[in-house]
């Protein structure tokens, strides 16, 4: 058999590639840093077999219909939306995701970015480095609780369930929204199935874990920001379009919210003239969830078993269609 021919959008460490070279040919875009163009991504698919890509691409109809070949898509991210599942699906052509080896770490980011939301780490760090710190005072800097205070999961997946096994450890009250109910998490957590009304309502920290989809785009809207408390702080680490940005950013300078950590963006990147990074309770990351370099290793490999797994034995270890 020829080895399948598999190209990969990104420059990424050979060493992850090595052990798959007598399996397959690679070719890589040689940018770490820049997505590859589009026409360049179009024209390598047409060759391909197989494509390793990132979120940074637009996976769409045109190209599944231009590379007749392709047979799998293996994507870098536990995120498809940016992958048109229905025209691969059509065109067989299996996707596949990076689920389970992400879980922990991305929870590890949820709530690191969740403390630093409540506790004012960043503007902290900058006061120091921007030579501002005077004398100790009662009220400086300071922030809102964490532990004992009520935290409300939206989209109670792997990831929402590991974030609230963070917060059982921090003794806070759990509540979540999912379409499916989650027993094993009410029974081992305690944590509490609410409405998604309700639970905008409840809770002193509201974080966005749900996937994009047609349901879930501009699920946190000016509705459902009026609907928390003026003291609730808005996390989202999921896709930023589940969020109507105007809407937060007027929630935030109404103080209708009093904070919000994000790590995704409607278009990213931003620049720092995004109106949201100009306002003080904001704290934001540049998309970093899964951003540990074992973890980034790991779902690296796991792109590369689905490849070899596809191709050379019992099929795709981790398909989405
Ligand atoms: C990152 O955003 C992912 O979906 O893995």
């Amino acid at each position: 058999m020829k080895k399948p021919h598999i190209y990969i959008t990104r420059k990424i460490p050979t060493a992850i590639l090595e052990p798959f070279m007598d399996r397959f040919h690679f070719k890589m875009w040689d940018q770490e840093l820049t997505p590859v163009p589009s026409d360049v991504l179009e024209a390598e698919t047409k060759q391909a077999d197989g494509l390793l890509c990132l979120i940074t691409d637009q996976i769409r109809e045109e190209l599944f219909v231009e590379a007749p070949q392709l047979q799998i898509v293996a994507n870098l991210a536990v995120g498809y939306d940016h992958i048109d599942i229905q025209a691969a699906t059509e065109h067989q052509v299996v996707v596949t995701n990076t689920p389970d080896v992400l879980t922990e770490t991305t929870a590890d980011l949820t709530f690191a970015l969740l403390m630093a939301t409540a506790r004012r780490l960043v503007e902290a760090n900058n006061f120091i480095r921007q030579d501002k710190w005077g004398d100790w005072a009662p009220f400086l800097l300071t922030g809102s609780d964490i532990h004992h205070q009520t935290i409300g999961i939206v989209g109670m997946g792997e990831i929402g369930q590991a974030v609230a096994r963070r917060a059982k450890g921090f003794g806070m009250s759990i509540l979540y929204h999912n379409r499916s109910r989650k027993e094993q998490a009410e029974q081992e957590l305690g944590a509490q199935y609410r409405e998604f009304n309700d639970l905008l309502e409840q809770a002193d920290f509201v974080i966005s874990l749900v996937p994009l989809t047609k349901e879930t785009t501009h699920l946190f809207n000016e509705a459902a920001f009026k609907k928390m408390k003026s003291s609730a702080i808005f996390i989202n680490v999921s896709r930023g379009q589940t969020v109507d940005e105007d809407a937060l950013y007027e929630a935030l300078r109404a103080k209708e919210i009093k904070a919000a950590g994000l790590d995704v963006f409607k278009e990213e990147p931003i620049r720092a003239n995004h109106r949201l990074v100009q306002l003080e309770q904001v704290v934001c990351l540049p998309h970093i969830g899964s951003a540990s370099e074992q973890t980034r290793v790991n779902m690296l490999r796991l792109c590369l078993e689905n490849l070899a797994g596809f191709f050379y034995g019992d099929g795709a270890k981790t398909p989405v269609n």
